[in-house]
């Protein structure tokens, strides 16, 4: 291999590497502190529990996002086909992997293409915000956009997965007033989104200022991004680099709590380690619209649509079930209250 992987190479690397191996965070997401307050008489019959929402004005039957992977190969291309008809069938949200690979090489961008399949469903395009110091502007952002006909633009944080792949792209001051930039002038609206270790307090608050429609908190308790880059590593030094951040980053809880004291009105979507409906449930009653995941729905959409539709329907009733046995008729209800905090 050579030493710098094209895009393409990196991109089948971590499907292969997020499927085999054990990426997973030595830490957890703090949700296992918190718990339902159980319900024996909820005076609720469980079908009329409603779990939809809107979210960027599109509705949702579940607030649930399959989160940000892949694109720009053909087992990409096969993967967000199965993601974007899964998402369509059960109405809920799909963010493409980051599409760099597709603006530096447009003959790419039929592997992000979804909107065929995929004609009513929240739909999220990705670039690297880090690119915005690599030449990238307010114009490629929109190429991004245009290029799948997405209703947001996630601008996705990973400076410390940049300093583990080598030659990554480790510029990161001045960053902060492109994306104010790209959040005025872009055509709709910017999400900030982490890869797995979480925002902290001071970020938010320059992410407030520059103006992002919303925050996906992308926490650490689940796919550890420095033990994927840790799998991938050439030689022994750049793996033993890459594993001693196995425990680095702000767990997903953390995470969604220094939104909402930082930022109070900020939409937050959660991700990061939730692997069930009752997570999702958890993370909307600490003040989350959505609950993002990215492992499990690879590993569904490796083996069939079908497999990738039950998998959802599954965390939607477990959403369900979670709302009927802790009182809450709706999303709105399903609040703070309803846990029993640690
Ligand atoms: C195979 C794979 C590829 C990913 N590629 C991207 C990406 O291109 N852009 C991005 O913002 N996040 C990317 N992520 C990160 C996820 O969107 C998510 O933030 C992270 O995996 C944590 O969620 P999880 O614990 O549910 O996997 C990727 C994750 C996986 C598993």
């Amino acid at each position: 291999m050579s030493e710098v992987a094209p895009i393409s190479s990196r991109k089948s690397d971590h499907i292969r590497i997020n499927i085999n191996e054990d990426v997973d965070s030595g830490l957890s997401t703090g949700l296992e502190h918190y718990r339902f307050i159980h319900r024996a008489l909820p005076e609720l019959d469980l079908e009329i529990v409603d779990t939809s929402s809107y979210v960027f004005g599109k509705r949702l039957k579940a607030p649930l996002l399959i989160s940000s992977m892949t694109g720009g190969t053909p087992e990409a291309t096969a993967i967000n086909r199965i993601l974007a008809e899964a998402a369509q069938t059960t109405s809920v949200a799909m963010g493409l992997g980051s599409q760099r690979a597709a603006i530096e090489n447009p003959d790419l961008a039929a592997t992000y293409q979804v909107r065929h399949v995929a004609p009513d469903c929240l739909l999220f395009a990705n670039l690297g915000a880090v690119q915005l110091n690599y030449s990238y502007n307010v114009d490629d952002c929109q190429r991004a956009v245009d290029m799948i006909e997405a209703d947001a633009l996630i601008l996705h944080f990973n400076a410390l997965q940049e300093t583990l792949q080598p030659d990554g792209n480790t510029q990161f001051a001045g960053l902060a007033k492109k994306v104010a930039e790209v959040c005025r002038e872009l055509s709709v609206p910017v999400i900030a989104k982490e890869v797995g270790w979480g925002f902290s307090k001071e970020d938010i608050r320059l992410l407030e200022q520059c103006g992002v429609s919303a925050i996906d908190v992308a926490g650490a308790g689940g796919t550890s991004w420095s033990q994927v880059e840790m799998h991938r590593a050439q030689n022994h030094n750049q793996a033993q680099l890459a594993a001693a951040f196995i425990d680095w980053g702000i767990p997903t809880v953390e995470a969604i709590l220094n939104v909402r004291t930082l930022a109070p009105n900020m939409t937050i979507f959660a991700s990061g380690g939730l692997r069930s409906g009752v997570d999702i449930a958890k993370c909307i009653a600490l003040g989350a619209r959505l609950g993002g995941m990215a492992k499990p729905f690879l590993k569904s959409a490796v083996t069939s649509l079908e497999d990738t539709i039950q998998t959802i329907l599954t965390i939607q009733r477990q959403i369900q079930v979670c709302m009927f046995a802790s009182g809450a008729a709706n999303l709105a209800e399903l609040h703070v209250e309803k846990l029993l905090l640690p």
